[in-house]
């Protein structure tokens, strides 16, 4: 058992896109993971186009993993307003897939929620004019406050956030500026910095940085497959 004296090292990923013509597989993948690491993170982008045959695909890869899978949806996975059905099929596959809620895990309380958009610091969109743009800004402030419900749960003194949209700028650089704001949101940052946790990771930017820090100095990972990881490889081992 894991204690506090004993690192959790956890693996994580996002945006595997899983398509319906299965081009790649993470079964090789999956059964590496589970030699390096103690758990698997998945944030988000799970499938393509969130079509149920995508997550069945996954469903079957993930079957390699034996070690747990715990993580959240992203925005393609509920592209084909399949959510609920792709979200079944991954959790009766054995994964711990979090809508506002956490897990614990080796000593580690795990906290999901998929988050929004909306942008960043003080240019970040307000709650302002049309019916529509106030729906949006009301979505980005659902999901924080899912967020911090979720966290409210959490009991042991490690933990870990899994995102799908990005909770700062650092780890979204080298993406176009002009979609900063549909990248995600500082309200994330901004909740999860009225905590103490020892990582939180991210998705949704395939161009950007791997290592950031919120307002507050915790660290923040962009584990999506493209982005450049310390080992090499399209995960990252993060010790928690
Ligand atoms: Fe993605
Ligand atoms: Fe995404």
């Amino acid at each position: 058992m894991n204690d506090v004296q004993t690192p959790l090292k956890v693996a994580a990923m996002g945006d595997l896109h899983v398509r319906e013509d299965n081009a790649e597989s993470y079964r090789d993948l999956f059964g590496e993971i589970s030699r390096e690491a103690d758990v698997l993170v998945l944030a988000g982008d799970l499938t393509d186009l969130g079509k149920p045959r995508e997550a069945e695909l996954l469903a079957q890869d993930l079957k390699a993993c034996s070690i747990p899978v715990v993580g959240v949806l992203g925005n393609h996975d509920y592209e084909c307003g399949a959510h609920e059905e792709v979200a079944r099929i991954l959790r009766d596959a054995g994964m711990r897939l979090l809508d506002g809620q956490s897990v614990e895990i080796g000593g580690v309380g795990f906290v999901g929620v998929k988050g929004f958009a909306g942008g960043f610091g003080r240019r970040m969109l307000g709650y302002f004019g049309e019916p529509a743009m106030k729906q949006f800004v009301n979505e980005t402030m659902n999901e924080t406050l899912r967020l911090e419900n979720a966290m409210r749960q959490v009991r042991a003194k490690r933990s870990v956030v899994i995102l799908h949209y990005a909770p700062v700028t650092d780890t979204i650089e080298s993406e176009p500026l002009e979609i900063y704001p549909f990248l995600g949101s500082s309200r994330l940052a901004e909740t999860i910095d009225r905590f103490k946790v020892n990582a939180i990771v991210h998705g949704h930017a395939h161009r950007g940085r791997f290592e950031g820090r919120t307002p507050g100095g915790q660290p923040v990972y962009n584990v999506a497959k493209h982005i450049e990881k310390p080992n090499g490889k399209p995960y990252a081992i993060l010790e928690v």
